[in-house]
């Protein structure tokens, strides 16, 4: 079902000399109510924008800043703030980590003082800017894209770009311990883009664990200080602000992370398709993101998404919170899936052990999910969640190793054979992405047999049945 997006936008801004623009600054004094429709409509979006950036190329959108007013997950409430456009992108928000609900208005103030706040109609403040009485004159928008609140002096007293959200303008600098991040809709799992010492890296965050799945490391171990979106690409600086890393890519306007996909994207304007796209995806194929597929999915070389038959009705497409609520898996059994490995790196691991061991080892640990084992490295890296699975080439010395309840028997049940049979889920219902369904992927997961006294089974292929 589509919602229908009803979007009403108003131009309630000073008007500059140039006809038909706004300004890109206001004074102390300034309000601005805003109002919803009387009867709750869902999908309804206000925006009314107050100042804008004037264009030094015509060939390049201006930023604009915007009271605006959207449709909740509340039925009759609206989320307000105040938030900065890029064209049609929504660069920046006020709602980021602050979400502020409202019944029907939302008023917009820069107080005499110097405060920039948003209001209910019961005039409680939902949002400031904390600045007052810090000799603030204005509100301006500057051609970065930065809002900024400036004094008397034209000192920068309070700015959007200290507060990042899920997207790093041109011109913005991210340092060490900050982060982008990205809320999908309706989940408590979100994605982040973290400036460590070390590296910069994307993680997948679920209640207190956290995954990376992408990094990229400076030269020579050096110790990155921060990051800065500039002409050529995204550069890394040391201590010393010397340059010790880019990801090259010219013309680059902003990176974002995506909200669905938790894709790290660098976006140049496309003067020809009057839009931003872009150029450079941290992580190129579809099946390195952790949520290709749904828990408990496997995202083949297909490019479509397998299920674990796990849980008693082995759907992936059960209730996405149920998979990732972290219920605490105690009496189970372990199985292995042939020729899959996960994208998720920093798991707990353990070196210097065997295949067995490191399926004891998850086997104890009631917050183990799964595991993989490399027989190279003789490592072993449990997870609490099973996400970013993939198919992968059965010689890789890689597996990967599932926790199932004890007990839970397969339809194709022979002998002394267990043999774990993972259905085909449907592309467009699985979390995202996958293009689509080109033929079929079958999976087999065989139980770890314990004694290797017996041959091993052959595995047979057999296709599955919608
Ligand atoms: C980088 O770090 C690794 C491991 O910490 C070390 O083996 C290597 O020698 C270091 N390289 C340089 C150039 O310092
Ligand atoms: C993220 O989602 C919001 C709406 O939920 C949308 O307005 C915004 O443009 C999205 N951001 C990106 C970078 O796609
Ligand atoms: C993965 O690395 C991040 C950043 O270093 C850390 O915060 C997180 O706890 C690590 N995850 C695990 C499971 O160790
Ligand atoms: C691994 O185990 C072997 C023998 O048990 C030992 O000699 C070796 O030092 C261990 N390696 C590491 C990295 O712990």
């Amino acid at each position: 079902m589509v919602m229908k997006i009803i979007t009403f936008s108003f131009l309630i801004c000073l008007f500059s000399k140039l006809q038909g623009h706004c300004k890109s600054d206001i004074n102390l004094g300034f309000t601005l109510p805003l109002s919803a429709p009387i009867e709750y409509t869902p999908g309804f979006i206000g925006k009314a924008y107050i100042m804008e950036t004037e264009t030094s190329s015509r060939r390049e959108p201006s930023f604009k800043a915007a009271l605006t007013m959207e449709s909740s997950e509340y039925k009759g409430r609206y989320l307000c703030s105040i938030q900065v456009f890029f064209g049609d992108v929504r660069v920046w928000s006020s709602g980021h980590y602050t979400k502020m609900y409202v019944s029907n208005k939302c008023i917009f103030e820069l107080t005499e003082d110097g405060d920039m706040r948003l209001k209910r109609s019961n005039k409680r403040v939902g949002w400031r800017s904390g600045t007052s009485g810090q000799g603030i004159e204005r509100l301006e928008i500057q051609s970065t894209g930065n809002l900024v609140l400036l004094d008397a002096m034209n000192m920068i007293k309070w700015q959007s770009f200290n507060f990042p959200t899920d997207v790093m303008l041109s011109g913005q600098r991210l340092d060490v311990a900050m982060q982008l991040t990205s809320f999908p809709k309706d989940s408590t799992m979100f994605y982040s883009f973290e400036v460590l010492r070390d590296k910069i890296a994307l993680f997948l965050n679920l209640d207190e664990l956290k995954y990376s799945y992408w990094e990229y490391k400076p030269i020579e171990n050096k110790t990155v200080n921060f990051l800065r979106l500039g002409p050529k690409g995204l550069d890394i600086f040391d201590d010393n602000s010397h340059r010790i890393g880019r990801i090259e890519q010219p013309l680059t306007r902003f990176l974002a992370i995506g909200n669905i996909t938790g894709n790290l994207g660098l976006y140049s304007y496309k003067p020809d398709k009057g839009k931003f796209e872009a150029t450079f995806r941290a992580v190129s194929n579809t099946c390195d993101l952790p949520v290709a597929c749904k828990p408990y999915g496997i995202c083949t070389s297909s490019k479509s998404c397998s299920c674990i038959k796990v849980m008693s009705n082995g759907d992936c497409n059960s209730n996405e919170e149920e998979w990732l609520s972290m219920k605490r898996l105690c009496d189970h059994e372990m199985v292995e899936l042939e020729g899959v490995t996960t994208v998720l790196r920093n798991g707990t691991e353990a070196r210097n052990v065997s295949k067995e061991r490191c399926e004891e080892l998850c086997k104890k640990d009631c917050e183990c999910r799964g595991a993989s084992y490399s027989v190279s490295e003789e490592s072993c890296v449990m997870y609490g969640v099973v996400m970013g699975v993939k198919e992968i080439e059965r010689e890789s010395g890689l597996s990967y190793m599932v926790k199932i309840p004890k007990g839970v028997r397969l339809s194709d049940e022979k002998s002394n054979v267990r043999k774990w049979v993972v259905g085909l889920v449907g592309g467009i219902d699985a979390l995202v992405i996958l293009l689509l369904l080109s033929g079929f992927g079958f999976y087999y997961i065989r139980k770890r047999r314990k004694s290797l006294s017996q041959p091993q089974p052959q595995l047979q292929e057999e296709p599955i049945a919608e």
